[in-house]
């Protein structure tokens, strides 16, 4: 496991909406660079920037065209190197965001790929050997685009062909199986990437669609492990301080691939989900309907359908890595647009606090919410989650001082949104949470990542949630009325948001409350 790992606290910045200084109304490096000692500040100790590479943008930059190159629209190499020194002068890693499974349809292999005579770039992609293709199982495909006699297969929008890292079990003739030479070519090409950016001074990678790289191996995923263990090789042989987490959301099978760590995402009927999403979305991607999440203060959240996944996944991982828990990301709605400041509190109390490293999404320390606006860069019903940081409440809240129609995409201006500025000033505020929490988990050792962990008191239906870190009982209760639970643990109080005690072998915790003893 990587020791460096243990207390990182990761900040996901969104770099088109971070904060513009240069004016032209988008983000840039530049803004990150000037917004380090915000972050340092508020204790997250690593970063990760989703995707800042050359593209036509169709996919707000998973689509990459060239991944060696910044986007000038946030600068340049120069200006992500001067990132790099700037950050880790202040303790703080850097994890860019690498796209392994797919590039743009622009990107100088693919049109190669699609010519009609065959090159050296012929199999970097999937293509068929005829331009009628009538498809089978779930391998997507677009047919009629280029002059070569096939079709090829893709790996999330029309603009993102598939790379080829071969086929696990082959069942066409134009399907190589993993092991051929140009399969191996695809690999050593992203190792390249990879090395690259580390020898830069990168400090990882997030991987994007981390379990889509081989074909045909749905059921237990062994040609895709086996690809990122080769990649693992690589990095423990040259980079062994560089990350890899992973956009996987199945801990047991990526970490077994060499993760160091693994997302859980909210899918639908997740255990994930249930603690922060558990409400159905109407048109306009808005909460609908009931809200059972277990953060919701007059919901009927169980706490079991959380642990019920997560405690057998976490049994069987803790000894090869970490789940990464997040508020959110820029494919979920924002965690604000179902719960309130004094729920959002509790909740980051509790993802803090759990094993694992934890990942707090731009915006989400003060609340920002999710605005329903037509779709941008193919963001759809994400893009209400992707708006500009609010910093304060001059001119565009302080994210840019071009004119509001140059923005990337429109700030949110109405009364009572949040800002930093304003939360800065107020000591109960959800920015004052956070840095308390995170403080809490850095000065304690007992909150690392790979820190012992076990359920006090999770009863189905039931509250408070008690559970234990090495030395240290923590308890939540989420709901309106008072709840206890018999642990049998007395303790002197580190922490409290609202009123609770644990004490004669009793917690007891008021509405709203979350609280931290040491045995
Ligand atoms: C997952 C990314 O998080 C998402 O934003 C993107 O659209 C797809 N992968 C495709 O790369």
């Amino acid at each position: 496991m990587l020791s460096w790992l243990e207390d990182a606290v990761f900040y996901e910045i969104y770099p088109q909406s971070f904060y513009d200084a240069n004016g032209d109304g988008i983000g840039d490096i530049e803004g990150i660079i000037r917004k380090l000692d915000y972050i340092r500040n508020l204790g997250f100790n690593a970063l990760w920037i989703n995707p800042c590479f050359d593209s036509p943008f169709k996919d707000a930059g998973y689509d990459v065209r060239d991944y060696k190159m910044v986007a000038p629209r946030y600068g340049s190499n120069a200006d992500l190197c001067r990132l790099f020194a700037e950050a880790h002068k202040r303790g703080v890693r850097v994890l860019l965001d690498l796209v392994p499974g797919h590039t743009s349809e622009e990107h100088p292999w693919f049109l190669e790929s699609r010519k009609p005579a065959p090159n050296e770039y012929w199999d970097r992609y999937i293509w068929t050997d005829s331009w009628i293709y009538w498809g089978r199982e779930n391998i997507r495909f677009v047919a009629g685009e280029s002059e070569r006699n096939g079709v090829y297969i893709i790996n999330f929008f029309k603009c993102q062909p598939a790379l080829n890292y071969g086929f696990l079990t082959v069942r066409e003739p134009w399907q190589l199986p993993a092991d051929h030479p140009c399969c191996a070519a695809t690999r050593e090409a992203l190792k390249d990437i990879m090395r690259f950016w580390l020898e830069k001074g990168c400090d990882g990678f997030r991987v994007d669609m981390a379990d889509s790289l081989v074909k045909n191996d749905d059921e237990n995923k062994s040609g895709t492990q086996a690809v990122w263990r080769d990649i693992r090789s690589m990095l423990d042989a040259e980079f062994p301080e560089a990350a890899l987490v992973s956009e996987w959301s199945s801990p047991r099978q990526s970490l077994e691939a060499g993760f160091h760590a693994d997302f859980l995402l909210d899918h639908e009927g997740s255990g994930y989900r249930s603690l922060l999403r558990d409400y159905r979305m109407d048109a306009e991607n808005r909460p609908a309907g009931e809200d059972n999440s277990f953060f919701k203060k007059d919901g009927n959240g169980d706490i079991r359908r959380f642990l019920d996944q997560y405690l057998p996944w976490y049994e069987d991982t803790k000894n090869t890595g970490f789940i990464s828990l997040i508020t959110g990301n820029h494919d979920t709605p924002r965690i604000s647009a179902n719960l309130s400041p004094g729920e959002l509190a509790l909740a980051y109390c509790v993802l803090f606090t759990l094993p694992g490293v934890p990942f707090l999404y731009y915006g989400d320390e003060i609340g920002m919410r999710y605005i329903p606006l037509p779709s941008k860069e193919g963001g759809y019903t994400r893009t209400g989650s992707r708006t500009p940081m609010q910093w304060g409440g001059g001119k565009n809240r302080g994210f840019s001082d071009a004119e509001p129609e140059r923005l990337y995409l429109p700030v949110d201006s109405a009364p009572g949104a949040p800002s930093v500025e304003e939360q800065e000033k107020d000591p109960a505020s959800l920015l004052n949470t956070v840095r308390a929490v995170i403080g809490l988990r850095h000065a304690e050792r007992d909150l690392r990542a790979g820190s012992d962990f076990s359920v006090v008191y999770a009863e189905k239906g039931k509250l408070p949630f008690v559970y234990r870190r090495g030395s240290l009982i923590l308890a939540v209760n989420p709901g309106l009325e008072a709840a206890s639970a018999e642990t049998g643990l007395e303790g002197k109080a580190v922490y409290a948001l609202g009123k609770c005690g644990l004490e004669g072998g009793v917690c007891r915790m008021e509405g709203q409350s979350f609280g931290v003893w040491k045995l």
